[in-house]
C-alpha cells in the first residue's frame, strides 16, 4: 500500500464503514505485479518491460512466457513454451459439432462466448482452479486453442470448410493459415502482415485491471473453472465501450468515409460534441491514459507499414483517421477532458487490410487477452489475501413494506 493509498479493509474492520466508488474509479481491488500503466507519462509495462521493447523486440509467445511466469523466455525455456503450445492447437473434433449449432450469421463474439465455455465440458482433466497443474493445462490449452476457435468461427461464418492448424508454421502465421488458406489453396504467410498481426496480439496481451480482466477475476474468485472464467471475460470484452471499440471505430470512419469523407469531419465532431447526439468518437479517451495511449503510437506506426507493404498508402480510411486525429487533438472539447487515441483507433484499419472482417476484430482482440486473463487469475488464486470478490452496495429502493392481496394492488 503506498503512501496515498488507504487499506479500507481496515478502516471497514475498525468503523464499520465502506466506500461508494460506482465504475471503481478510485478502488484498487487487488495488488498485482502483471501490468503497469502509468496514465500521465503515457507509459504501459508489461513485467517491468516498456511495450515498445517488447514490440519490437519479442514474438508473442515470448510476451506470453512473461506475462504468465514473470520472465523473458532464455532460448530454451522458449523452445519448450512454443512446442507445448503447438502441441495444443487442435481442438477437441466433437467442438466443431458445437460451433455447427449456431446460426451462419451469429456474432463471432457469440460465437467465442459459447466455445470458450464450452471448453471446460471437453477439458475435464484441467477445469480445478485451485489445482496450480488445471490451471498450468487449462492456460496452456487457452493459449493454443484460440487463434483455432476464431478462425473456425470465421470460416463457419463464410461457409468454407475449418482449416486445421499447421504445427510448422509460428503461433501467428498458423492463425492466418487458418483464417486464409482453402483446399485447394495454400497461404502463403506474408512477413509484414504476420508482424502486424503478432504486434496487434502483444499490444492486447494485457492491461491491468480493465473491465473484463476485472470480470475474469470476479468470476474465477467464486471457484469456477479457468474455461468459464475466461468465458466471462470474453462476454465482458465484447461491448462497444471496451473491446468492442475496434469494430465501432472502423465502422465509425467508413460512415464518416461514405458521407463525405475528410470534409466532413468537422461536422461529425460537432455532432460528437453535442451531448444529446449520444455520438462518440470511438477509439478516442481512456479511463487511464491521459497523455496518449502507447499503443495507439505503435499501432499507427504499423497501419503505416502494412499500408505500405500493400501498396495502399493511400488508402482513404488511413488519411481520414489521421485527419480526425489531428483535428480533435486541436479541439478544446478532446483536449480538456484529455482525450486522445486509443489502441483501437488504428487496429481495425490494420486488421481490414488485412483482410480480417470487420465483426471478426474483438474476437482478435479476445484471442490476444486471454493470456492476460489468465495470468492475472493465477496470480489473483495464488494470493494468500484472495477472497471471493462481493461488492458492497448503497441499497436506496422502498424500505420494508406488506405485499397487499392481487385484488388490492
Ligand atoms: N467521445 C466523446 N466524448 C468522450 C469520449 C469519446 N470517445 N470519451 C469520453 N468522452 C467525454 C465524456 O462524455 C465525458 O464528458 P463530460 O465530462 O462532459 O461528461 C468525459 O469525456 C469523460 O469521459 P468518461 O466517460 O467519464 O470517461 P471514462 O473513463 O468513464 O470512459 C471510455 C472511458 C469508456 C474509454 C470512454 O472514453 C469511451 O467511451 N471511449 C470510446 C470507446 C472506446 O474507444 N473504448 C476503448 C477503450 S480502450 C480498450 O478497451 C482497449
Amino acid at each position: 500500500v503506498g503512501p496515498d493509498v488507504i487499506d479500507i479493509r481496515k478502516l471497514y474492520a475498525q468503523t464499520g464503514k465502506f466506500t461508494y466508488d460506482p465504475g471503481f474509479l478510485s478502488t484498487a481491488s487487488c495488488n498485482s505485479t502483471i501490468t503497469y500503466i502509468d496514465g500521465d507519462k503515457g507509459e504501459l509495462l508489461y513485467r517491468g518491460y516498456p511495450i515498445e521493447q517488447l514490440a519490437t523486440n519479442c514474438d508473442f509467445l515470448e510476451t506470453c512466457h512473461l506475462l504468465l511466469y514473470g520472465e523473458l523466455p532464455n532460448a530454451a525455456q522458449k523452445a519448450d513454451f512454443d512446442h507445448r503450445v503447438t502441441h495444443h492447437t487442435m481442438v477437441n473434433e466433437q467442438m466443431q459439432f458445437f460451433l455447427r449449432g449456431f446460426r451462419r450469421d451469429a456474432h463471432p463474439m457469440a460465437v467465442m462466448t459459447g466455445l470458450v465455455g464450452a471448453m471446460s465440458a471437453f477439458y475435464h482433466d484441467s477445469t480445478d482452479i485451485n489445482n496450480p497443474e488445471h490451471r498450468e493445462i487449462a492456460a496452456i490449452r487457452l493459449i493454443a486453442k484460440m487463434p483455432t476457435l476464431v478462425a473456425m468461427a470465421y470460416k463457419y461464418s463464410i461457409g468454407q470448410p475449418f482449416i486445421y492448424p499447421r504445427n510448422d508454421l509460428g503461433y501467428t502465421a498458423n492463425f492466418m493459415h487458418m483464417m486464409f488458406a482453402t483446399p485447394c489453396e495454400k497461404y502463403e504467410p506474408n512477413e509484414v502482415l504476420v508482424r502486424a498481426m503478432e504486434r496487434i496480439f502483444i499490444l492486447h496481451a494485457d492491461h491491468e485491471q480493465n473491465a473484463s480482466t476485472s470480470t475474469v477475476r470476479l468470476c474465477g474468485s467464486s471457484g469456477t473453472n479457468p474455461f468459464a472464467a475466461i468465458a466471462a471475460g470474453v462476454a465482458c470484452l465484447w461491448g462497444p465501450a471496451h473491446g468492442g471499440a475496434n469494430e465501432a471505430a472502423l465502422t465509425m470512419l467508413e460512415e464518416i468515409q461514405r458521407n463525405g469523407g475528410v470534409e466532413k469531419i468537422g461536422e461529425f465532431i460537432k455532432q460528437v460534441k453535442d451531448k444529446n447526439s449520444g455520438v462518440k468518437l470511438m477509439g478516442f479517451g481512456h479511463r487511464v491514459y491521459k497523455n496518449y495511449d502507447p499503443r495507439a503510437k505503435l499501432m499507427r506506426e504499423t497501419c503505416h507499414e502494412v499500408l505500405t507493404a500493400l501498396g495502399l498508402h493511400d488508402d482513404p480510411l488511413f488519411k481520414l483517421a489521421m485527419a480526425l486525429e489531428k483535428i480533435a487533438l486541436e479541439d478544446d472539447y478532446f483536449v480538456s477532458r484529455k482525450l486522445y487515441p486509443n489502441v483501437d483507433f488504428y487496429s481495425g484499419i490494420v486488421q481490414r487490410a488485412i483482410g480480417i472482417p470487420v465483426s471478426l476484430f474483438t474476437a482478435i482482440f479476445a484471442l490476444a487477452r486471454t493470456v492476460g486473463w489468465i495470468a492475472q487469475l493465477n496470480e489473483m488464486i495464488g494470493d494468500p489475501e484472495y477472497k471471493i470478490g462481493r461488492p458492497r452496495q448503497l441499497f436506496v429502493g422502498a424500505t420494508a413494506r406488506d405485499v397487499l392481496a392481487i385484488n388490492k394492488r
